[in-house]
């Protein structure tokens, strides 16, 4: 919302490209990588996308081990046998292949590389020391943004806890974006991943520590996910689309990555969780709720969402074309197949408290456009429960 100070730093090369695979050997030389690690999660070998990547590599004749051992939520346990496995194999880089899990997995590994003690040691905001081992983050789905980001999100099941490490040195080095890599991903996980995007790149358009240069990138990754979702979803072959989602997560990833998001993203974690609903899909149920309770904080802004959704709002008051901006999302979602709600994941009232209690301790509440109380958050949960909006 136009901040008067900010900062904006996006440290990641990025390579785009249908194709651009291809030039992964070069990148490597570049990096002064002479044998890497591959991090990869088991779904993205059986996908066959791994063996591009490593015959690339094998083409080139460049060494790699691969390490596979990722669970959807990735664990600090999979953090630290992977450090293990690199040094074992001496490797002086990572490529990380795959969706959030894999490329968050990859950037901690990389930099206990070069950093003394355990991940452990690195949670919260700007505790790494010293530039990790080079990481070319390689996304085969359009949604986390990991690939730019400062952040790795690691489940640590010892403590029972979800940690957030942010730290610029955690960006990777380079981000190749190759939609070739995104067109055999299933509709469910591209319409879910999408909305991932989508989530991120709204909540930090609107939020409160929003400035220019977030919102610049912000404007454009959700004009392209209202133009090619519904198509990436449709025509998983449409290498325009899936090009277009690609960049739009990115930008959307760019958006965020600093500025935090908001009271989705807050509810995400508790009920990703504890009720192990898929990152994507949990921020699509709560974000036509979330925005409608938003509005009041931002009307100018939601209003611009719905003009960037194709609405026409010229005759329009600015609330008016701003409650447009809920039911654009709204329409998506039912485009694309998402129609669940927190029901169906089993999620019960009396599980609210705990819900509420982890979501309130997100650094994504304070910068959304209304501060929530209990009461508030009791009632997008009723809202996401039978999917009203
Ligand atoms: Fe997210």
């Amino acid at each position: 919302m136009g901040q008067s100070s900010f900062d904006f730093y996006n440290p990641t090369e990025i390579r785009y490209g249908a194709g651009v695979l291809s030039t992964l050997p070069a990148l490597t030389q570049c990096l002064g990588i002479e044998s890497a690690l591959l991090v990869c999660d088991p779904g993205i070998i059986k996908a066959g996308l791994v063996d591009r990547v490593a015959n690339v590599l094998k083409a080139a004749n460049i060494p790699f081990t691969i390490f596979s051992d990722i669970e959807s939520d990735p664990e600090v346990r999979s953090v630290d046998e992977g450090v293990r496995v690199a040094r074992a194999a001496r490797v002086d880089g990572v490529i990380g292949v795959g969706g959030g899990s894999a490329l968050d997995t990859a950037k901690a590994i990389a930099i206990m590389l070069t950093n003394e003690g355990t991940i452990r040691d690195y949670f919260g905001i700007d505790k790494i020391k010293v530039q990790g081992a080079p990481v070319i983050a390689i996304p085969t789905t359009a949604g986390t943004g990991s690939e730019v980001t400062v952040w790795s999100v690691l489940s640590d099941t010892e403590n029972n806890v979800k940690a957030n490490i942010g730290s610029y040195l955690n960006c990777p080095r380079i981000a190749l974006l190759d939609p070739e890599l995104t067109t055999t991903l299933p509709a469910a996980i591209t319409a879910a991943t999408g909305m991932d995007a989508l989530t991120h790149a709204i909540e930090s358009y609107v939020n409160k520590a929003a400035h220019v240069f977030s919102e610049s990138v912000a404007e454009k990754s959700i004009a392209l996910i209202a133009n090619n979702l519904r198509l990436a979803v449709l025509q998983g072959d449409n290498i325009e689309a899936r090009g277009n989602m690609l960049i739009a997560s990115t930008l959307a990833g760019m958006s965020f990555n600093r500025i935090r998001l908001g009271l989705a993203h807050a509810f995400a974690l508790p009920l990703g969780n504890l009720f192990h609903i898929p990152h994507g899909l949990v921020n699509s149920i709560m974000l036509t709720p979330v925005m409608k309770f938003n509005l009041p904080g931002n009307l100018a802004y939601y209003a611009k969402v719905a003009e960037l959704f194709g609405e026409r709002i010229s005759n329009l008051s600015v609330r008016e074309a701003a409650e447009r901006s809920v039911l654009a999302v709204h329409q998506l979602k039912q485009d694309i197949g998402l129609t669940k709600t927190l029901a169906d994941f089993n999620v019960s009232e009396d599980r609210f408290d705990e819900i509420i209690d982890e979501a309130m301790r997100s650094g994504n509440v304070p910068v959304n456009p209304r501060m929530p109380t209990r009461a508030d958050m009791r009632q997008l949960l009723m809202q996401a429960m039978t999917g009203e909006i």
